[in-house]
């Protein structure tokens, strides 16, 4: 079995890239972890990955201005050094711009904390509390130019109580997040991921 190379891209504590880790150290599971990318130097998943010997690079968008393109370009540049061929956004708080985003089409997944299509963007485990929502959850899903759209990978539900708060909350969430993104890119590297035309 010729297991597809995969790079997950973060920006902060790396929970989920730490679970898709795991899950590709089961020698049947499709895909390797083949590199790590972080835009933030002092991101903590980067120390958390090095643990693994997981290849690890930093993108630093700071570095860049405002020149998006030429951020991407090195965001690029670091994918193809590494031959990879199937990328993991998990919490990777940057937007890509329409050239990076279609030359992975079909081949970039995203994790959301959130029943997609409800709560795109930032914040949705407030936002959902204080929506009244009676249920939240987590989606993975292909990324498109348009910020957390794109085909529906795989999501799952977790209820809201009266007691809880954002940070309960989150973690119902999380614990969803961690094995929800690994059954995903399962799929996405076994070629059973229809991609919209
Ligand atoms: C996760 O909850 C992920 O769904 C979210 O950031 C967190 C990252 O945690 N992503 C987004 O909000 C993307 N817009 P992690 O670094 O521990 O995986």
């Amino acid at each position: 079995m010729s297991r597809k190379r995969v790079a997950i891209l973060i920006s902060g504590r790396g929970s989920n890239m730490v679970a898709l880790i795991a899950a590709a150290k089961a020698p049947d599971y499709p895909a390797e972890i083949a590199l790590v990318i972080s835009n933030r130097p002092d991101a903590a998943g980067l120390a958390r990955a090095q643990a693994e010997k997981i290849p690890t690079a930093v993108v630093d968008h700071t570095r860049y201005g405002k020149d998006r393109a030429a951020f991407e370009r090195a965001l690029e540049a670091e994918l193809e050094a590494h031959r990879i061929e199937l990328v993991c956004l998990a919490g990777f708080m940057r937007l890509l711009s329409p050239w990076l985003v279609e030359r992975w089409r079909g081949r970039m997944l995203n994790i959301h904390p959130a029943l997609l299509p409800a709560f795109k963007g930032l914040d949705t485990h407030r936002r959902a509390l204080a929506a009244g929502a009676k249920t939240h959850g987590a989606t993975v899903h292909l990324v498109v130019p348009d910020v957390d759209s794109g085909t529906i990978v795989l999501q799952e539900a977790v209820p809201i109580g009266a007691g809880d708060t954002e940070e309960t909350l989150a973690a119902r969430v999380l614990a969803v997040e961690h094995h929800l993104y690994p059954q995903a890119l399962k799929l996405l590297a076994q070629g059973r991921v229809l991609s919209e035309s």
